[in-house]
Protein backbone atom coordinates (compact mmCIF):
# COMPACT_ATOMS: atom_id res chain seq x y z
CA UNK A 1 0.00 0.00 0.00
CA UNK A 2 1.59 3.45 -1.06
CA UNK A 3 0.47 5.30 2.57
CA UNK A 4 -0.15 4.96 6.04
CA UNK A 5 -2.53 7.48 7.59
CA UNK A 6 -5.29 7.74 10.08
CA UNK A 7 -8.50 7.93 8.64
CA UNK A 8 -8.64 8.31 4.41
CA UNK A 9 -12.38 9.34 5.11
CA UNK A 10 -11.05 12.75 6.32
CA UNK A 11 -9.28 13.60 3.40
CA UNK A 12 -12.74 16.56 2.35
CA UNK A 13 -12.04 18.01 5.65
CA UNK A 14 -8.47 17.64 4.43
CA UNK A 15 -9.52 19.30 1.12
CA UNK A 16 -10.77 22.37 3.00
CA UNK A 17 -8.01 22.93 4.93
CA UNK A 18 -5.40 23.27 1.99
CA UNK A 19 -8.21 25.61 0.02
CA UNK A 20 -7.59 27.97 3.09
CA UNK A 21 -4.15 27.75 3.39
CA UNK A 22 -3.52 28.44 -0.14
CA UNK A 23 -5.82 31.30 -0.57
CA UNK A 24 -2.98 32.52 2.18
CA UNK A 25 0.09 31.60 0.11
CA UNK A 26 0.35 33.73 -3.03
CA UNK A 27 4.17 33.36 -3.39
CA UNK A 28 3.91 29.76 -3.59
CA UNK A 29 0.97 30.25 -5.66
CA UNK A 30 3.34 31.81 -8.01
CA UNK A 31 5.71 29.40 -7.87
CA UNK A 32 3.48 26.92 -8.67
CA UNK A 33 2.57 28.43 -11.67
CA UNK A 34 5.66 28.99 -12.68
CA UNK A 35 7.21 25.30 -12.04
CA UNK A 36 4.40 23.53 -13.44
CA UNK A 37 4.46 26.09 -16.75
CA UNK A 38 8.19 24.90 -16.82
CA UNK A 39 7.39 20.91 -15.60
CA UNK A 40 11.00 21.41 -14.01
CA UNK A 41 10.73 18.08 -11.88
CA UNK A 42 9.13 16.12 -14.59
CA UNK A 43 9.86 12.63 -13.71
CA UNK A 44 11.96 13.39 -10.26
CA UNK A 45 11.06 11.34 -6.91
CA UNK A 46 11.19 13.13 -3.98
CA UNK A 47 11.27 12.09 -0.39
CA UNK A 48 10.28 14.62 2.23
CA UNK A 49 10.03 14.61 5.95
CA UNK A 50 8.04 17.98 7.00
CA UNK A 51 5.57 18.23 9.07
CA UNK A 52 2.39 17.27 7.62
CA UNK A 53 0.01 20.48 7.20
CA UNK A 54 -2.07 22.32 5.23
CA UNK A 55 0.75 24.14 4.41
CA UNK A 56 3.26 21.41 3.45
CA UNK A 57 0.30 20.17 1.58
CA UNK A 58 0.39 23.44 -0.55
CA UNK A 59 4.02 22.78 -1.04
CA UNK A 60 3.89 19.00 -2.22
CA UNK A 61 0.94 19.97 -4.63
CA UNK A 62 3.21 22.34 -5.73
CA UNK A 63 6.21 19.67 -6.37
CA UNK A 64 3.71 17.76 -8.09
CA UNK A 65 2.19 20.19 -10.37
CA UNK A 66 5.61 20.39 -11.37
CA UNK A 67 6.02 17.01 -12.68
CA UNK A 68 7.19 15.33 -9.01
CA UNK A 69 6.53 12.46 -7.53
CA UNK A 70 6.77 12.73 -3.61
CA UNK A 71 6.66 10.86 -0.63
CA UNK A 72 5.80 12.21 2.45
CA UNK A 73 6.71 11.39 6.25
CA UNK A 74 5.95 13.72 9.53
CA UNK A 75 8.85 15.43 11.05
CA UNK A 76 7.60 15.20 14.44
CA UNK A 77 5.44 12.14 16.27
CA UNK A 78 2.80 15.08 17.36
CA UNK A 79 2.49 17.28 14.46
CA UNK A 80 0.35 15.60 11.83
CA UNK A 81 -2.81 16.89 10.51
CA UNK A 82 -4.95 13.79 9.66
CA UNK A 83 -7.25 15.23 7.62
CA UNK A 84 -4.53 16.82 5.71
CA UNK A 85 -2.58 13.66 5.62
CA UNK A 86 -6.16 11.88 3.70
CA UNK A 87 -6.29 14.47 1.06
CA UNK A 88 -2.97 14.44 0.27
CA UNK A 89 -3.20 10.82 -0.20
CA UNK A 90 -6.61 11.66 -2.61
CA UNK A 91 -3.98 13.70 -4.47
CA UNK A 92 -1.62 10.36 -5.52
CA UNK A 93 1.02 12.04 -2.66
CA UNK A 94 2.70 8.91 -1.05
CA UNK A 95 1.84 9.86 2.83
CA UNK A 96 3.28 8.11 5.67
CA UNK A 97 2.12 9.80 9.32
CA UNK A 98 -0.62 10.23 11.79
CA UNK A 99 -0.63 12.37 14.62
CA UNK A 100 0.40 10.63 17.63
CA UNK A 101 2.59 8.13 16.04
CA UNK A 102 4.96 6.13 18.50
CA UNK A 103 8.57 7.00 18.05
CA UNK A 104 9.33 3.46 16.30
CA UNK A 105 6.65 4.57 14.18
CA UNK A 106 8.07 7.74 12.79
CA UNK A 107 11.20 6.01 11.75
CA UNK A 108 9.32 2.75 9.96
CA UNK A 109 7.50 6.02 8.22
CA UNK A 110 11.11 7.12 7.19
CA UNK A 111 11.96 4.01 5.74
CA UNK A 112 9.03 3.66 3.80
CA UNK A 113 9.19 6.75 2.07
CA UNK A 114 12.88 5.84 1.21
CA UNK A 115 11.78 2.89 -0.72
CA UNK A 116 10.76 5.07 -3.86
CA UNK A 117 14.61 5.83 -4.47
CA UNK A 118 14.36 9.67 -4.02
CA UNK A 119 16.40 11.74 -6.50
CA UNK A 120 16.26 14.46 -4.05
CA UNK A 121 15.18 14.29 -0.14
CA UNK A 122 13.29 17.26 1.93
CA UNK A 123 14.31 17.38 5.63
CA UNK A 124 12.85 19.20 8.27
CA UNK A 125 15.15 18.49 11.48
CA UNK A 126 17.80 16.62 9.98
CA UNK A 127 16.72 13.03 10.99
CA UNK A 128 15.73 12.28 7.36
CA UNK A 129 19.12 13.13 6.55
CA UNK A 130 20.47 11.55 9.23
CA UNK A 131 19.04 8.18 8.62
CA UNK A 132 20.03 8.03 4.58
CA UNK A 133 23.61 8.53 5.96
CA UNK A 134 23.77 6.00 8.69
CA UNK A 135 21.16 2.78 7.01
CA UNK A 136 20.89 4.10 3.03
CA UNK A 137 24.12 4.64 1.64
CA UNK A 138 22.98 3.03 -1.68
CA UNK A 139 20.52 5.61 -2.24
CA UNK A 140 21.91 7.92 -5.32
CA UNK A 141 20.64 11.27 -4.40
CA UNK A 142 21.29 14.09 -6.30
CA UNK A 143 20.88 16.73 -3.36
CA UNK A 144 18.50 17.53 -0.59
CA UNK A 145 17.52 20.59 1.52
CA UNK A 146 16.70 21.55 5.01
CA UNK A 147 14.00 23.59 6.57
CA UNK A 148 14.95 24.18 9.89
CA UNK A 149 18.11 26.15 12.30
CA UNK A 150 18.79 22.54 14.07
CA UNK A 151 18.65 20.40 10.69
CA UNK A 152 21.53 22.75 9.40
CA UNK A 153 23.54 22.61 12.52
CA UNK A 154 23.37 18.95 12.52
CA UNK A 155 24.46 19.20 8.79
CA UNK A 156 26.98 21.85 8.93
CA UNK A 157 28.30 19.28 11.53
CA UNK A 158 28.11 16.34 9.30
CA UNK A 159 30.10 18.93 6.29
CA UNK A 160 32.65 19.21 8.70
CA UNK A 161 33.09 15.40 9.77
CA UNK A 162 33.40 15.04 6.08
CA UNK A 163 30.62 12.53 6.34
CA UNK A 164 28.15 14.26 3.55
CA UNK A 165 27.12 12.35 0.95
CA UNK A 166 25.16 15.10 -1.43
CA UNK A 167 24.50 18.75 -1.35
CA UNK A 168 22.10 20.40 0.84
CA UNK A 169 20.49 23.54 0.13
CA UNK A 170 19.96 25.20 3.95
CA UNK A 171 16.73 26.93 2.98
CA UNK A 172 16.08 27.88 7.22
CA UNK A 173 19.35 30.41 6.35
CA UNK A 174 17.40 32.41 3.55
CA UNK A 175 16.39 35.89 4.83
CA UNK A 176 12.93 35.25 3.61
CA UNK A 177 13.04 32.23 5.74
CA UNK A 178 14.17 32.93 8.95
CA UNK A 179 13.49 36.73 9.30
CA UNK A 180 9.89 35.71 8.89
CA UNK A 181 9.13 31.89 10.28
CA UNK A 182 11.23 31.22 13.13
CA UNK A 183 11.12 34.86 14.38
CA UNK A 184 7.24 35.70 13.28
CA UNK A 185 6.05 32.48 12.92
CA UNK A 186 7.01 31.26 16.10
CA UNK A 187 6.19 34.48 17.53
CA UNK A 188 3.04 33.70 17.00
CA UNK A 189 2.34 29.94 16.75
CA UNK A 190 4.05 28.84 19.83
CA UNK A 191 1.77 31.18 21.78
CA UNK A 192 -1.03 30.04 20.06
CA UNK A 193 -0.25 26.59 21.38
CA UNK A 194 0.10 27.64 25.01
CA UNK A 195 -3.50 29.51 24.95
CA UNK A 196 -4.93 26.56 23.11
CA UNK A 197 -3.34 24.04 25.82
CA UNK A 198 -3.98 26.40 28.72
CA UNK A 199 -6.46 29.42 27.74
CA UNK A 200 -4.64 31.08 30.72
CA UNK A 201 -3.98 34.68 30.51
CA UNK A 202 -0.69 36.42 29.07
CA UNK A 203 -1.37 40.07 30.42
CA UNK A 204 0.73 40.57 33.57
CA UNK A 205 2.18 36.99 33.88
CA UNK A 206 6.43 36.50 34.31
CA UNK A 207 7.87 34.43 31.51
CA UNK A 208 10.39 33.16 30.77
CA UNK A 209 12.11 32.51 27.41
CA UNK A 210 15.28 30.49 27.10
CA UNK A 211 17.42 31.13 23.88
CA UNK A 212 17.67 34.53 22.39
CA UNK A 213 17.89 33.43 18.43
CA UNK A 214 15.08 34.20 16.37
CA UNK A 215 12.51 31.98 17.12
CA UNK A 216 13.29 33.48 20.88
CA UNK A 217 13.27 36.54 19.97
CA UNK A 218 10.13 36.58 18.30
CA UNK A 219 8.57 34.58 21.35
CA UNK A 220 9.67 37.47 24.00
CA UNK A 221 8.36 40.22 21.36
CA UNK A 222 5.05 38.66 21.31
CA UNK A 223 4.51 38.00 24.61
CA UNK A 224 5.32 41.11 25.69
CA UNK A 225 3.21 42.48 22.82
CA UNK A 226 0.47 40.68 25.12
CA UNK A 227 1.52 42.11 28.40
CA UNK A 228 3.74 39.85 29.87
CA UNK A 229 6.57 40.74 31.74
CA UNK A 230 9.06 38.80 30.05
CA UNK A 231 12.50 37.49 31.67
CA UNK A 232 15.13 36.51 28.60
CA UNK A 233 17.93 33.55 29.78
CA UNK A 234 20.82 33.15 27.13
CA UNK A 235 24.53 31.79 27.29
CA UNK A 236 25.81 33.67 24.03
CA UNK A 237 27.01 37.37 25.49
CA UNK A 238 26.08 38.88 22.37
CA UNK A 239 22.70 37.99 22.08
CA UNK A 240 22.22 38.42 25.81
CA UNK A 241 23.71 42.27 25.42
CA UNK A 242 20.72 42.41 22.11
CA UNK A 243 18.41 41.22 24.57
CA UNK A 244 18.99 44.06 27.21
CA UNK A 245 19.59 46.67 24.86
CA UNK A 246 15.93 45.23 23.41
CA UNK A 247 14.48 45.95 27.02
CA UNK A 248 14.21 42.52 28.52
CA UNK A 249 15.45 41.63 31.68
CA UNK A 250 18.37 39.17 31.47
CA UNK A 251 19.61 37.11 34.10
CA UNK A 252 21.00 32.77 34.65
CA UNK A 253 18.05 30.35 34.41
CA UNK A 254 18.87 29.34 38.15
CA UNK A 255 17.14 32.51 38.86
CA UNK A 256 14.26 32.74 36.56
CA UNK A 257 12.99 29.31 37.68
CA UNK A 258 12.58 30.39 41.19
CA UNK A 259 10.29 33.79 39.36
CA UNK A 260 8.87 33.03 36.19
CA UNK A 261 4.65 32.01 35.60
CA UNK A 262 4.97 30.68 32.04
CA UNK A 263 8.55 29.27 30.29
CA UNK A 264 9.14 28.43 26.82
CA UNK A 265 12.41 26.85 25.78
CA UNK A 266 13.60 28.21 22.30
CA UNK A 267 17.56 27.26 22.33
CA UNK A 268 18.02 23.72 19.93
CA UNK A 269 20.23 22.47 23.30
CA UNK A 270 19.73 19.83 25.62
CA UNK A 271 18.29 20.45 29.22
CA UNK A 272 17.93 23.96 29.55
CA UNK A 273 15.12 23.26 31.88
CA UNK A 274 16.75 20.84 34.14
CA UNK A 275 14.80 19.00 37.17
CA UNK A 276 16.43 21.31 39.61
CA UNK A 277 15.21 24.60 38.06
CA UNK A 278 12.00 22.77 37.99
CA UNK A 279 12.18 22.14 41.82
CA UNK A 280 12.81 25.84 42.59
CA UNK A 281 9.69 27.23 40.30
CA UNK A 282 6.22 28.34 41.46
CA UNK A 283 3.44 26.36 42.54
CA UNK A 284 1.37 26.66 38.92
CA UNK A 285 4.63 27.19 36.51
CA UNK A 286 3.71 26.20 32.74
CA UNK A 287 6.09 24.45 30.47
CA UNK A 288 6.42 24.49 26.60
CA UNK A 289 9.34 23.82 24.51
CA UNK A 290 9.34 25.70 20.94
CA UNK A 291 12.70 24.02 19.75
CA UNK A 292 12.97 21.10 17.29
CA UNK A 293 13.21 18.37 19.55
CA UNK A 294 12.00 17.39 22.69
CA UNK A 295 15.06 17.54 24.55
CA UNK A 296 14.61 21.07 25.72
CA UNK A 297 13.24 20.39 29.53
CA UNK A 298 13.97 17.60 31.10
CA UNK A 299 11.14 15.74 30.94
CA UNK A 300 12.52 12.37 32.18
CA UNK A 301 13.38 14.07 35.34
CA UNK A 302 10.43 15.09 35.74
CA UNK A 303 8.50 12.31 35.60
CA UNK A 304 11.29 10.47 38.13
CA UNK A 305 10.19 12.94 40.63
CA UNK A 306 6.29 13.54 40.38
CA UNK A 307 4.93 12.36 42.88
CA UNK A 308 1.73 12.57 40.72
CA UNK A 309 0.68 13.22 37.07
CA UNK A 310 -2.85 13.88 35.71
CA UNK A 311 -4.04 14.59 32.57
CA UNK A 312 -5.89 18.04 32.55
CA UNK A 313 -6.87 18.50 28.87
CA UNK A 314 -5.45 18.13 25.62
CA UNK A 315 -1.47 18.57 25.62
CA UNK A 316 -1.71 19.97 29.76
CA UNK A 317 -0.17 17.13 32.02
CA UNK A 318 -0.06 18.31 35.41
CA UNK A 319 3.06 16.98 37.44
CA UNK A 320 3.13 16.95 41.38
CA UNK A 321 6.14 17.40 42.93
CA UNK A 322 7.77 16.37 46.21
CA UNK A 323 7.60 19.75 47.81
CA UNK A 324 3.78 19.74 47.08
CA UNK A 325 3.95 22.56 44.05
CA UNK A 326 2.32 21.46 40.83
CA UNK A 327 4.02 22.63 37.43
CA UNK A 328 2.02 21.68 33.71
CA UNK A 329 4.51 20.40 31.06
CA UNK A 330 2.40 21.36 27.54
CA UNK A 331 2.58 18.48 24.88
CA UNK A 332 5.13 16.41 26.93
CA UNK A 333 7.66 18.81 26.29
CA UNK A 334 7.21 18.24 22.35
CA UNK A 335 7.54 21.35 19.98
CA UNK A 336 4.01 23.55 21.34
CA UNK A 337 3.38 25.17 18.22
CA UNK A 338 2.83 22.10 15.99
CA UNK A 339 1.68 19.57 18.69
CA UNK A 340 -1.09 21.90 21.02
CA UNK A 341 -1.63 24.10 17.63
CA UNK A 342 -1.10 24.19 13.97
CA UNK A 343 2.25 25.52 13.40
CA UNK A 344 2.99 28.92 11.48
CA UNK A 345 0.43 30.66 9.81
CA UNK A 346 -0.33 30.28 5.45
CA UNK A 347 1.42 33.45 5.09
CA UNK A 348 4.62 32.47 6.95
CA UNK A 349 4.96 29.05 5.73
CA UNK A 350 4.69 31.25 1.81
CA UNK A 351 7.79 32.11 2.47
CA UNK A 352 9.28 29.03 3.60
CA UNK A 353 7.81 27.22 1.43
CA UNK A 354 8.45 29.26 -2.13
CA UNK A 355 12.12 29.01 -1.16
CA UNK A 356 11.74 25.03 -0.61
CA UNK A 357 10.36 24.67 -4.24
CA UNK A 358 12.66 27.49 -5.75
CA UNK A 359 15.61 25.33 -3.88
CA UNK A 360 14.78 22.31 -5.34
CA UNK A 361 13.76 23.17 -9.03
CA UNK A 362 17.82 24.59 -8.13
CA UNK A 363 18.92 21.80 -7.18
CA UNK A 364 17.82 19.48 -10.04
CA UNK A 365 18.49 22.14 -12.38
CA UNK A 366 22.38 22.13 -11.02
CA UNK A 367 23.01 18.71 -10.70
CA UNK A 368 25.96 18.19 -12.33
CA UNK A 369 27.64 21.46 -11.01
CA UNK A 370 26.89 21.03 -7.53
CA UNK A 371 29.48 20.14 -4.72
CA UNK A 372 29.10 18.06 -1.72
CA UNK A 373 28.64 20.82 0.97
CA UNK A 374 25.58 22.71 2.77
CA UNK A 375 24.59 25.58 0.34
CA UNK A 376 22.59 29.09 0.85
CA UNK A 377 19.65 29.86 -0.52
CA UNK A 378 20.35 31.47 -3.66
CA UNK A 379 20.45 35.16 -3.04
CA UNK A 380 18.21 35.79 -6.55
CA UNK A 381 15.82 32.95 -4.86
CA UNK A 382 15.61 34.59 -1.68
CA UNK A 383 14.97 37.94 -3.28
CA UNK A 384 12.21 36.47 -5.74
CA UNK A 385 10.53 35.36 -2.82
CA UNK A 386 10.89 38.51 -1.14
CA UNK A 387 9.42 40.43 -4.38
CA UNK A 388 6.10 37.91 -4.59
CA UNK A 389 5.42 38.15 -1.25
CA UNK A 390 5.02 41.90 -1.46
CA UNK A 391 3.46 41.66 -4.99
CA UNK A 392 1.00 39.42 -3.10
CA UNK A 393 0.28 41.67 -0.37
CA UNK A 394 -0.19 44.38 -3.08
CA UNK A 395 2.56 46.22 -2.13
CA UNK A 396 5.04 48.12 -4.03
CA UNK A 397 8.45 49.25 -3.62
CA UNK A 398 11.36 51.78 -4.64
CA UNK A 399 13.24 51.46 -7.72
CA UNK A 400 16.80 52.70 -7.93
CA UNK A 401 17.59 54.95 -10.79
CA UNK A 402 20.36 54.45 -13.06
CA UNK A 403 22.10 57.58 -11.14
CA UNK A 404 21.65 55.34 -7.67
CA UNK A 405 23.04 52.07 -8.93
CA UNK A 406 26.00 53.75 -10.32
CA UNK A 407 26.88 55.70 -7.20
CA UNK A 408 26.80 52.28 -4.87
CA UNK A 409 29.48 50.96 -7.21
CA UNK A 410 31.88 53.90 -6.64
CA UNK A 411 34.45 53.96 -3.94
CA UNK A 412 36.14 57.66 -4.75
CA UNK A 413 33.01 60.05 -4.16
CA UNK A 414 33.54 61.27 -0.65
CA UNK A 415 32.94 64.60 1.29
N1 LIG B 1 6.80 24.48 10.81
C1 LIG B 1 6.21 25.42 11.57
N2 LIG B 1 4.96 25.65 11.19
C2 LIG B 1 4.71 24.83 10.14
C3 LIG B 1 3.58 24.62 9.32
N3 LIG B 1 2.44 25.30 9.48
N4 LIG B 1 3.69 23.69 8.35
C4 LIG B 1 4.85 23.01 8.19
N5 LIG B 1 5.94 23.18 8.91
C5 LIG B 1 5.88 24.09 9.90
Amino acid sequence: MDYKIKDIKLAEQGRKQIEWAEMHMPALMSVRKELKERQSLKGVRISAVLHVTKETAALVRTLKEAGAEVALAGSNPLSTQDDVAAALVEDGIKVFAWKGESEEDYYSNIKEILKYEPNIVMDDGGDLHAYIHEKCQSLKIIGGTEETTTGVIRLKAMEESKVLKYPVIAVNNAFTKYLFDNRIGTGQSAIDGILRATNILIAGKVAVVIGYGWVGRGIATRLRGMGARVIVVEASPLRALEAVMDGFDVMPMSKAAEVGEIFVTATGNINVISKEHILKMKNGAVLANAGHFNVEIDVKGLKEIAKSVRNIRPYLDEYELPNGNKVYLLADGRLVNLAAAEGHPSEVMDLSFSNQALSVEYIYNNRDKLEIKVYNVPQEIDEKVALLKLKGMGIEIEQLTEEQKEYMKQWKYGT
